[in-house]
This record gives C-alpha cells, sequence and structure tokens, in this order.
C-alpha cells in the first residue's frame, strides 16, 4: 500500500489566480508526514503543469458561452490522466491534489481503464455537471462530470481514451446546495442519488455515508473520491474560488472519511479547490490535510 502525490497544479478551469498554489500549500501543511505517520509508503511526484503558461492579463477570458482556457485544459489533463494511469499500473494509490476541479477530467480518465464501472462520489457544494449549454460562467472546473459522463466538449469527452468515463447510476453527489438549472435537469433526467445539504440535515452525514457506499459497492469495480474544498462551510474551508454558505462542517467530513476509510472501498481520490491566496493562513489546506488523514485511517479521538 503506496500512496502516489499528484500535484495537479491548474487553475485553468476557473479564474481565480493561486489555486495552481494549492498542491504546495498542502505540502506545506504536512501533508505527506501525516500520512507517512499512519505507516502508509507515500511517492511524491511532484507537480504536473499544462506547458502553456499562465498569461495574467488573458487567464479565463471569454463569454459563458466559451470553454474558458481550453487549450491549457487539454493539455493538462492528458498529462494528468498518464500520471494516474502510471500510478495505478504500478498498483499504487493516486491521490491528486489541486489545482481547480477540472484536473477531474485528466484523473477520471487515467483510472477508468483500470475499472470496468468505476464509482464516483463526488463530495462538493457543486455537481460540476454542466456543459457550455448550461454554465453560466463558462469555466471548466464547473463542468467535468458531465464531461467525464460523456456529455460536453468531444475532444475533452475523448480524451486520454475514448468515450465516457463513469456512468450516471454509478454517482453519488454529497453536500449539494449550488446547482444550477441544467444540472438539475441532468441529475433527474439520469436519476443520479443525490444528498443536498438538507438531506445531510436530515439523515445526518453517517447515514448518508452508509447509503452511498450501499449504493454503489455491488455494482462498482473501484470508487473515486472527489473532494472539493468548497463542500465544507467557508467558515471552515474559507480559501477557496467559488465558496457558498451553508456547507458540511469538519467533524462532519471528518466521520465521513473516516467511514469511507473503513469501508476498504475507495480505489482513488481527488483533493481540489484548495486556493492559498484567499486562505487565511493556509487554514483551508491544514483542513484538507486533516481531511486526508482521517481517510487515510487517522483515528478520531
Ligand atoms: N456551477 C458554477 C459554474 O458552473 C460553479 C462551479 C464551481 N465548481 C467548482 N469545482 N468549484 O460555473
Ligand atoms: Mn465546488
Ligand atoms: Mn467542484
Ligand atoms: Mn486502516
Amino acid at each position: 500500500n503506496r500512496v502516489d502525490i499528484i500535484g495537479a497544479a491548474t487553475t485553468f478551469g476557473q479564474p481565480r489566480l493561486g489555486v495552481d498554489l494549492g498542491p504546495d500549500a498542502l505540502r506545506y501543511a504536512n501533508l505527506i508526514n501525516e500520512i507517512e505517520k499512519l505507516n502508509i509508503e507515500v511517492n511524491d511526484k511532484g507537480n504536473i503543469y499544462s506547458d502553456i503558461k499562465v498569461n495574467v492579463a488573458e487567464h479565463s477570458q471569454g463569454d459563458a458561452n466559451t470553454l474558458k482556457n481550453y487549450d491549457q485544459v487539454m493539455d493538462f489533463n492528458e498529462k494528468l490522466a498518464k500520471s494516474v494511469d502510471e500510478s495505478i499500473q504500478q498498483g499504487s494509490f493516486p491521490l491528486i491534489i489541486g489545482g481547480d476541479h477540472s484536473l477531474a477530467i485528466g484523473s477520471l480518465a487515467g483510472i477508468s481503464s483500470h475499472y470496468e464501472n468505476l464509482g464516483v462520489i463526488w463530495y462538493d457544494a457543486h455537481g460540476d455537471l454542466n456543459n457550455s449549454d448550461t454554465s453560466p460562467s463558462g469555466n471548466i472546473h464547473g463542468m467535468p462530470l458531465a464531461i467525464s459522463c460523456g456529455v460536453g466538449d468531444e475532444k475533452l469527452v475523448n480524451l486520454y481514451k475514448d468515450g465516457p468515463k463513469v456512468k450516471p447510476e454509478n454517482i453519488v453527489l454529497i453536500g449539494m446546495r449550488d446547482l444550477d438549472e441544467g444540472e438539475k435537469e441532468y441529475i433527474s433526467e439520469n436519476d443520479i442519488l443525490t444528498f443536498t445539504m438538507t438531506d445531510i440535515k436530515e439523515k445526518g452525514i453517517s447515514a448518508v455515508m452508509r447509503e452511498s457506499l450501499e449504493h454503489l459497492q455491488d455494482k462498482t469495480d473501484g470508487i473515486h473520491l472527489s473532494l472539493d474544498v468548497d463542500a465544507l462551510d467557508p467558515m471552515e474551508t474559507p480559501g477557496t474560488g467559488t465558496p457558498v454558505d451553508g456547507g458540511l462542517s469538519l467533524s462532519e467530513t471528518l466521520s465521513a472519511m473516516t467511514q469511507l476509510h473503513d469501508s476498504n472501498k475507495i480505489t482513488s481520490m481527488d483533493l481540489v479547490e484548495v486556493n492559498p491566496l484567499l486562505d487565511d493562513k493556509n487554514k483551508t489546506a491544514q483542513k484538507a490535510v486533516s481531511i486526508a488523514s482521517a481517510f487515510f485511517g487517522k483515528k478520531q479521538k
């Protein structure tokens, strides 16, 4: 059991500069040591960048109907998919640290050839199920889950490996509280199991996690956890580009992670949207590290 850390240093899926510094903010918050303390071997593969450099003056220009920074997102995710694929081939657990959530296009593409029925737990305030027609922003970080289901720009859908990477019935959405109209339609048309914040308040997080695992475990041969730190309340994780009030607490998230750890079902993970330039003394990265530690088996005292 080795964990490969893959730094996904991308800012191209959204307009707030600094989220590309997220991987290093997590390292400075002691990510590697905290995982090693759990008797897990950690291999930090360093950062992946797009070959196309960030041009501060031209970053994220265009209107909501365009796919902003399209070439950079394509180029970046091709490289990321390859690295994720290689880590799994070598028997490692890939932990992809971001970076904005457009990186999930590459992580899911790299993972997908290893599983016939990949499950996905999307722990986020947002569904990230837009396409260029439904998106209010043109920001690709609002689209990766749709793209991975085969909906959206053809080249992004077929990135690294042809065809959809995940089936809607193998997805669970947790923490939802800011869904766009087109996303709500996609969710109901495809019957995606969805737990909004209201559902979580009613049932409690442990029932939600149990139902999520029950929904996925028999029909999938691997489960990817994609955790956007904006799933948590902005009081917990202020250093993120699209905060939404009324989110999960750190303690709810830590117990969710312990449940996932104990299930032994999760086969890869993204930890995304940490932006140290929007943060308060790296507090968001520190919470993200405690989330990762709980996921890898640290017991809450
Ligand atoms: N739904 C909004 C959009 O599509 C916000 C997406 C935020 N996504 C994220 N990964 N933080 O623009
Ligand atoms: Mn989000
Ligand atoms: Mn997201
Ligand atoms: Mn364990």
